[in-house]
């Protein structure tokens, strides 16, 4: 998958650098050549020489070691990879890297370099939600740095949030598909995802259980085969994926909206879990409690945006893909909503709470479209992500039967 690719790994100092061990394997496993450098802080994490026994190859610590120097200088060790992946990135670095500080090996290897950078995040929630850190991430990527991650979980510091290092496999993958072919590039695909919150009152609303897992997932696959992302998300758990166009919205007639205003797209994938009823007479004050007394509630429907979409005479993605979450007959069910709403595909998936499947982090579908039904295993959300993607980059380049 990698053969002959040389990687640059910059292994900062993080609690998550112990995973860094694991990526070199499989970096190594999957034919790339992996030449590591540590700062001194990551020294404190895991030892250069579990590194380097890893590796194959010495580890490049310091910027004025006169042997390394004269074997290889930093600049030219900067260069003679195909991309450099800085994993963990901790805060640290990110703030030096989008500053252009050069003061030790690994920040002065990523200012003179000319070769495509991935950085991998990790760090407690509170860093990362810093607006310090944010403005860092968007120098960088302005920059042309690639991100993956950080993934949402619990820390070793004991709190819960975004900064989890993403888990090797994902990083791993992110690598292959960054040399990877681009199948989608130069087109444009929507991408749905998340709940949606339908207010009561300012402060009260209607939601659903739904994380954005699977729709960050199909984002961050759709980006990775090239096509040029438009991600509507309403207030989701899971994190946007780095190097998509984020729009937010919170209610359905928002997320509806939001979708109008970025067609034309070439495809749209619709995997949010839209309230199906608003509060008509929601109110612009907090609903103050009576005792004895029950607000009155009147609901009224939202608009299907799926189905919006897939009946629009002009300006309809030439392919449209809905999900069908279902609890009991699930096939009848998926293929039934796709004639109804008149979509092309439909992904359909029992999220009977047996299954595990709502908030969780595998999923097992079955793709439903013009041609039948194909059952596909239990993957990864991730995985179903990059197989779905698979299949849109399919249709495009082979003109399937929708
Ligand atoms: O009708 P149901 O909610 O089961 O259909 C699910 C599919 O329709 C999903 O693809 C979902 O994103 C989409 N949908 C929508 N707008 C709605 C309701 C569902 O786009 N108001």
């Amino acid at each position: 998958m990698l053969n002959g690719k040389r990687i640059l790994l910059i292994i900062t100092g993080g609690i998550a650098a112990y995973k860094s061990l694991d990526l070199i394997r499989r970096l190594r496993d999957a034919g790339a050549a992996v030449t590591p450098v540590m700062t001194r802080s990551a020294a404190e994490f895991v030892t250069p020489l579990s590194v380097s026994s890893l590796a194959g190859q010495a580890v490049h610590q310091d910027l004025f070691d006169l042997t390394q120097e004269s074997e290889i200088g930093h600049i030219q060790l900067s260069r003679s990879a195909d991309l450099i992946v800085v994993a963990p990135a901790t805060a640290d670095i990110m703030a030096k890297a989008a500053q252009g500080h050069a003061n030790d090996l690994a920040t002065t290897v990523l200012l003179a370099t000319d070769t495509p950078v991935l950085m991998v995040p990790a760090m407690n929630v509170r860093m990362w939600d810093h607006p310090a850190t944010q403005r860092n991430v968007s120098l960088l990527q302005q920059d042309g740095v690639a991100f993956v991650g950080p993934d949402v979980g619990g820390m070793a510091c004991g709190e819960f949030g975004a900064g989890r290092m993403s888990e090797p496999a994902e990083i791993l993958a992110a690598i292959a598909a960054h040399f990877g072919p681009k199948p989608l590039a130069g087109r444009r695909v929507l991408v749905t995802s998340g709940p949606t919150h339908e207010p009561i009152d300012p402060v009260r609303y209607i939601a659903n259980r739904s994380s954005g897992a699977q729709g960050a997932a199909i984002a961050t696959a759709l980006r990775d085969l090239g096509a040029d992302v438009i991600f509507v998300t309403g207030p989701a758990d899971a994190p946007t994926p780095q190097g998509v166009t984020e729009i937010s919205v919170e209610t359905a007639a928002q997320m509806m909206a939001a979708v109008l205003d970025h067609l034309p797209v070439d495809a749209a994938v619709f995997a949010a879990a839209v309230a199906d009823w608003r509060v008509e007479n929601a109110s612009s004050h907090k609903v103050k409690k009576v005792a004895g007394a029950l607000p009155e509630l009147s609901l009224t429907e939202n608009p299907d945006i799926l189905a919006q979409v897939s009946q629009l005479q002009t300006g309809r993605p030439d392919l449209v893909v809905g999900f069908a979450a279902e609890t009991n007959d699930v096939i009848e069910n998926a293929k039934a909503k796709r004639q109804r709403k008149g979509c092309d595909w439909i992904v359909a998936n029992d999220v009977s709470p047996e299954t595990g499947i709502m908030g969780g982090s595998e999923n097992q579908v079955s793709l439903i479209t013009g041609a039948g039904v194909t059952p596909w295993p239990r993957l990864s959300k991730t995985e179903t992500g990059q197989k779905l993607a698979q299949s849109i980059a399919d249709h495009f380049n082979t003109a399937e039967p929708r």
